[in-house]
């Protein structure tokens, strides 16, 4: 286990007089305003993101499209701000097309995914007239197909395909391998039967092929192998389709959960995979498709913070003469079930604290049932007690898309902090909430005596 003695500020993190600041607001302040535990928001964070991102595209020279994935953090007001960014959107349901248009996206600037789409969600897409829906497979391009003949609409489409590629990262989001139940593999065919059905069906216009093999990576180098043969397949069924408008890359990029974490500079992660898609073309002497990219987790993973009031401490035995300090927050697996699903680990403060050295090992214990072990190992100020506020970084990308209720608690409410002011753009669910959609009768069957 790794242990962090220096303190590490993210984005507008900052210590003034004692206090742990985002955006210029005290997390004290935050906390008495809007309770804990809270999701904290750094608008400014995410918009350097995506300008560090998009001027790592216009670098490259060749035309390329950037969409925010909303499954990392479908908020209504982040999604705002990747369109006021100028960002696309992709959705990979029918509640986060919804998010997508209630948040002020056009349809046109829309992308639909999903390896098992509803019908009802095709429909809707297609009524929308929305810019790309990815096929998964090929009950997607029926469907699709047969709801444009009855509409008497076309649409847009890509395929997904498993490009082969094994990315270094945890197994449940390693998507790009050819074991897997997204998309079409190239390597057996499937890929260019998918391309012929296509073609077949009139109202179905391919607009390109797309992949997405993994998330959290740190460098590029698996993503650039997929381009590499995103490409060469593009370039195989030119004389099928003529030359796609675009190849999509998906997302993936990671961020620094922990101190030691090194991410590849975002201008060769982006000049290397945008070579790989359009090096080939331009080697034939033929003009390049478009690169998409979606990213998610690196656009709003360092941006979100979340702020819980820590509870009971106790010390316990662990052998060898040796104790262990747990310290439990008012928060844990159901607002982020990242650590209990996947071992993912994070960094945390004592916001109460900021300016004592963190030099004493806790293990940070969330509220719930299972073990609920927030974070195995973290250093706090040996002085930390009951009441202190902890600040949780990088918890912008799938902790609220993926909070739950679970031991019948509300969802916490999420602050963004623009321009130095918090604006509550989700409000905290109540207890209430939690029994709104629950139905009891009198008697629930026949009772046998
Ligand atoms: C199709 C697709 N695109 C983009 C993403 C975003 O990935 P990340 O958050 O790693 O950038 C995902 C994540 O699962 C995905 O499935």
């Amino acid at each position: 286990m790794q242990y962090f003695t220096e303190m590490r500020l993210l984005g507008s993190q900052s210590v003034e007089k004692r206090r742990l600041l985002i955006g210029g607001v005290s997390c004290d302040e935050l906390a008495d305003r809007f309770g804990t535990p809270l999701y904290l928001f750094d608008a400014s964070d995410a918009r350097e993101k995506i300008e560090r991102f998009v001027s790592a595209a216009d670098a490259t020279g060749e035309a390329v499209s950037i969409a925010f994935a909303s499954k990392a953090n479908g908020a209504l007001s982040v999604l705002k701000l990747m369109l006021d960014a100028g960002l696309d959107v992709d959705v990979a349901s029918e509640g986060e097309l919804e998010g997508a248009v209630r948040a002020g996206f056009p349809p046109e600037r829309i992308q639909m995914h999903g390896s098992n789409k509803s019908d009802a969600e095709i429909e809707t897409a297609v009524r929308m007239g929305i810019k790309t829906i990815v096929l998964d497979n090929v009950r997607d391009i029926q469907k699709t197909s047969e709801v444009c003949e009855s509409l008497g609409r076309s649409q847009n489409v890509m395929i997904r395909l498993a490009p082969g590629i094994h990315p270094e990262t945890h197994e449940a989001i390693s998507t790009g391998q050819d074991d897997t139940k997204f998309g079409f593999n190239i390597s057996d065919g499937a890929a260019r039967d998918a391309v012929e059905r296509i073609s077949r069906c009139g109202l179905l216009h391919f607009a390109g092929i797309h992949m997405h093999i993994g998330s959290q990576l740190m460098e590029g180098s698996g993503i650039e192998a997929g381009a590499h043969r995103m490409a060469q397949f593009a370039i195989e069924i030119r004389p099928m389709v003529g030359t796609l408008e675009e190849i999509n890359c998906g997302g993936g990029l990671g961020i620094r959960y922990l101190p030691s974490d090194a991410l590849e500079p975002i201008q060769s992660f982006v000049s290397r995979i945008v070579g790989a898609c359009t090096k080939p073309f331009r080697d034939l002497g033929m003009p390049p498709p478009r690169v998409g990219f979606e990213m998610g987790r690196y656009f709003v993973g360092e941006a979100g913070s979340t702020l819980y009031r820590i509870g009971r401490i106790k010390t316990v035995p662990i052998g060898n003469g040796k104790t262990r300090t747990y310290a439990s927050v008012d928060g844990g697996l159901a607002d982020n079930p990242r650590p209990q699903l996947y071992g993912a680990v994070y960094y945390a403060l004592n916001a109460s604290r900021p300016d004592e050295p963190h030099d004493a090992p806790f293990r940070i214990a969330g509220r719930h049932c299972e073990t609920d072990r927030l974070i195995p190992e973290v250093h706090l100020p040996a002085a930390t007690r009951e009441g202190d506020l902890l600040l949780v970084q990088c918890t912008g990308a799938y902790n609220f898309s993926m909070a739950s209720n679970y031991n019948r608690y509300p969802r916490p409410a999420m602050v963004i902090v623009a321009d130095g002011e918090p604006f509550l753009a989700v409000e905290r669910e109540t207890v209430a909430d939690l029994f709104s959609h629950e139905r009891i009768r009198s008697t629930i069957g026949t009772i046998r005596q």
